[in-house]
């Protein structure tokens, strides 16, 4: 539902994100489809709605460098960027400190151990960030494999059934995403976008590296995922075998496992994911078995996530 973003209409949208709803948004690069970064669930919507295969990490929205701060260790250099280009379409990817303000699902980070952050400048998008007080995760608002947004007619057309709320603030005037920069080990161009390399090589005062494009598609890849040391055994019936720790779900998955949701939700599955496989691998088991998961939904992920835990560990290009 297309709702104009004017009167009562930002609180209403920071209503929904605070009951784990989702809400389309937008910045000043495309629509972004937003929902609270601290509850896994509500995560594990948006890669239902737009159908991604795999869980990629999203981009994190604050509404200024001081809640920045409280969610990711800044070194100078990223100080500096943010310093000089938020409220603006910067993303900053940065280590995620022991202790933090708000509590980033792994769903966001996608289990690694650094965050991607930015503050737009959009003004909707800045008052519903007011409004609510909590980090959102959005990526944009498009089917997996669509173009991204640039108006809220797109995002209808594409999500109109899986968003709670499309907020209409007009067109996004980049039409062109985020730039996306990390720092370490060395100043890198993730990705290209509506901020110049050259604007951010200037502030930096030295040269960025550059990501090779490859075969890897997004930046999240490249770095490499958190990867269970114990060995993981897929669509592993009945018991587990001496010395294995059991990652059961659905209601007839054996009582001794861990389930990622005795109920068979999908969703519950996905945001219990990653601390799931860290708390059996912290036991240091021979093994990990896991009962199957239907290809279903966003068992696709899940179960393409549990697939490239279980491959051998290879180096990442
Ligand atoms: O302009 C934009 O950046 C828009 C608006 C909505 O903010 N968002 C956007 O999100 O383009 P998305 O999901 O389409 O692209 C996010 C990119 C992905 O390529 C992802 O791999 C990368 O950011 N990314 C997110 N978190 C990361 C992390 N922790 N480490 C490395 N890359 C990350
Ligand atoms: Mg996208």
């Amino acid at each position: 539902m297309i709702i104009k973003a004017e009167g009562a209409a930002i609180a209403e949208a920071a209503r929904i994100i605070r009951a784990g709803g989702l809400v389309a948004f937008p910045t000043e690069t495309v629509y972004g489809l937003g929902a609270d970064a601290t509850q896994g669930r509500a995560v594990a919507r948006i890669f239902e709605a737009k159908g991604r295969p795999r869980f990629n990490p999203l981009i994190v929205h604050v509404a200024d460098l001081e809640a920045a701060l409280g969610l990711a260790i800044f070194c100078k250099q990223a100080l500096a960027l943010a310093r000089h280009f938020w409220p603006g379409p910067l993303t900053l990817v940065l280590p995620l400190p022991p202790q933090r303000r708000f509590q980033i699902s792994d769903l966001v980070t996608a289990g690694l151990g650094a965050v991607a952050i930015r503050v737009p400048a959009h003004p909707v998008a800045r008052e519903l960030l007011a409004a609510l007080a909590l980090p959102i995760a959005a990526p944009s608002a498009n089917k997996s494999g669509r173009v991204s947004p640039t108006r809220a007619e797109h995002v209808e057309a594409d999500l109109g059934g899986e968003a709670d709320m499309i907020l209409d603030g007009g067109s996004a005037d980049a039409g062109l995403e985020s730039t996306i920069v990390t720092l370490a080990p060395e100043p890198t161009l993730l990705r290209p976008g509506a901020i110049a390399r050259e604007d951010i090589e200037a502030v930096l005062n030295c040269r960025l590296a550059d990501f090779r494009q490859g075969t890897v598609q997004s930046p999240g890849q490249l770095l490499s995922h958190y990867a269970p040391r114990a060995l993981l055994r897929l669509n592993a019936a009945g018991a587990a075998l001496p010395g294995e720790a059991l990652l059961g779900f659905g209601p007839l998955a054996p009582e001794a496992a861990l389930n990622l949701s005795p109920t068979g939700d999908l969703r519950e599955a996905a945001a219990n994911l990653f601390a799931y496989l860290r708390e059996l691998d912290a036991q240091q088991p021979a093994g990990i078995a896991v009962t199957p998961i239907p290809e279903t939904g966003l068992g696709e992920a899940i179960n393409d996530r549990l697939r490239r835990a279980s491959a051998p560990k290879q180096s990442h290009s």
